[in-house]
Formats: C-alpha cells, sequence, structure tokens
C-alpha cells in the first residue's frame, strides 16, 4: 500500500475491517477527532449547491448522508452493508424533513456505475484514503461531473512527513487503545484505518494529483492539523467550439 494505490488484497482485507466497525464507528471517529468531525462535516455541506443532484462516494454508515437537507442525493460505497444502515439512517432523516428518498449504489469510485456528466457536485469523506487507485478514482470522478461541477474531498492529510509522524502515534496509541476497549479486542479494526492514514500522503500531494487529473480552481486548505484537510476543485467547463 502506498500513497497513491492499495493492492488488491490489502484493499480486500481494509473492506473486511472497515465493515467490522460499523457498530462503533461514529462512537470512535468523535473520540479519535476530539469532537471536531461534525463541524468539519457542516463546512462541507455548507459548500453543497442549493440545486442539483449531489454524489457522496463512500457513504459508509451514512454519518455525513444523513444530514444533507433539501438536495437529491445519491450514495455510493462498496460494502452492501454500510449502505443498509446507511438507506436506514438517511432515509429515516430525509422522510422526517420531507426530503425526497436518497438511492443507494453499490460501486467503487475507480468504477463509477453512472453516465457521463450526471452530478453537479461529488464529495466523499474520510473515504478517499481508502481508494485502491486513487487516480483512476479522481477521473472517474471527472467523467460524471457536469462541467463546471465541483467536487469536495475531506480525509487527513499530514502537513509533512513529520507531523506524520507524530499523526502515527496519536492513531497507534492514543485512538488505538481506545478502540481496543470499545471493540473488547486486542485485533480491532481500527488498526487498518490507523495504517491507511499512515499511508496516505501530504495536502500537497493531493492537491497536485487534483490537478494533474484535470481539476480546474483546486484548492487544498488543512481545517486541522494531521486530521483534516478540504480540497475543493471543479470539473473544466466545456471550451466554446
Ligand atoms: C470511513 S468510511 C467514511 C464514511 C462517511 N463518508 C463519513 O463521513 O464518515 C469510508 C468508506 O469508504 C468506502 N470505500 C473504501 N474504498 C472505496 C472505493 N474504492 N470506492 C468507494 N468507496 C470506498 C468504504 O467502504 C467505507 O464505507
Amino acid at each position: 500500500m502506498d500513497s497513491e494505490i492499495i493492492g488488491q488484497e490489502d484493499w480486500g482485507e481494509l473492506q473486511k475491517n472497515l465493515e467490522a466497525t460499523i457498530p462503533v464507528y461514529d462512537k470512535i471517529n468523535h473520540f479519535a477527532t476530539l469532537g471536531q468531525v461534525s463541524r468539519w462535516r457542516k463546512i462541507v455541506r455548507k459548500k453543497l449547491p442549493d440545486e442539483g443532484l449531489i454524489l457522496e462516494i463512500g457513504c459508509g454508515p451514512g454519518s455525513f448522508a444523513e444530514d444533507v437537507r433539501g438536495r437529491d442525493l445519491v450514495c455510493l460505497d462498496p460494502i452492501p452493508e454500510m449502505l443498509r444502515i446507511a438507506k436506514i439512517r438517511v432515509d429515516d432523516k430525509r422522510g422526517k424533513r420531507g426530503d425526497s428518498r436518497a438511492k443507494f449504489v453499490q460501486g467503487t469510485a475507480e468504477d463509477l456505475p453512472f453516465e457521463d456528466n450526471l452530478f453537479d457536485t461529488v464529495c466523499t469523506l474520510f473515504s478517499f484514503r481508502d481508494w485502491y487507485d486513487k487516480r483512476k478514482g479522481l477521473s472517474e470522478v471527472r467523467r460524471v461531473l457536469k462541467p463546471g461541477g465541483t467536487l469536495i474531498i475531506v480525509d487527513p492529510a499530514k502537513m509533512n512527513y513529520f507531523h506524520g509522524f507524530l499523526g502515527h502515534f496519536w492513531m497507534k496509541y492514543w485512538v488505538g487503545t481506545y478502540a481496543r476497549i470499545v471493540c473488547k479486542q486486542k485485533e480491532h479494526p481500527w488498526k487498518w484505518l490507523t495504517k491507511t492514514y499512515i499511508n496516505f500522503g501530504t495536502t500537497k500531494k493531493y492537491t497536485k494529483m487534483l490537478i494533474e487529473e484535470g481539476f480546474e480552481s483546486v484548492s487544498g486548505k488543512v481545517i486541522f492539523p494531521g486530521m483534516a484537510t478540504i480540497w475543493a476543485g471543479k470539473a473544466p467547463e466545456l471550451e466554446n467550439s
């Protein structure tokens, strides 16, 4: 596994471990981020356009999607159990608010099961670092975005490699000990989240990757050092012929 590619065997193991996090996902995430995760999700929701179709890639158990209000929403994840839980949570909240039902689709970022130019916005929170081929995923996102559509990514990038070293200790000992207690097992699934955290690159690396993959107006901003960077970019507008 490196900062761009996760081999198929490792990715399969990662997915098994991500599935095992479902019952404790929100609890441990809240602890690991010092309760900041809700604030970061709010920042992304505020950036969503008022109208148009939104895709969340790697929706997990619906922790972000459930509070996307008043917009048409498609949630994608490779794990059927994540989608099952997300559907219950998201549609329950959407129903109570009078929003239309969301659509839940099984698939991966690297092979998006959608036609070209379909979405106004694509967002992906705490999932990009799990994609097994990040460049391929980004080129797929570009394909399904409408010209001028926006991509928003949130994930815990390092500011530099020394900083990554400190983050490694945070994840391994602080979060790892808590996960071990909550999961009541030594071989808890958070070990795999620590592995992807360690192998994830810097804010600058993915800002450059977005530009190289053809996104425009690209920005990468650290919103909490070592825990959350928010990247944004736009699919190119159609050129006048
Ligand atoms: C940690 S959860 C994130 C959940 C949610 N987005 C949030 O804000 O908390 C990461 C999700 O990304 C999904 N994922 C992993 N690899 C993926 C890929 N290649 N394409 C799309 N989703 C992927 C996992 O199945 C998992 O449900």
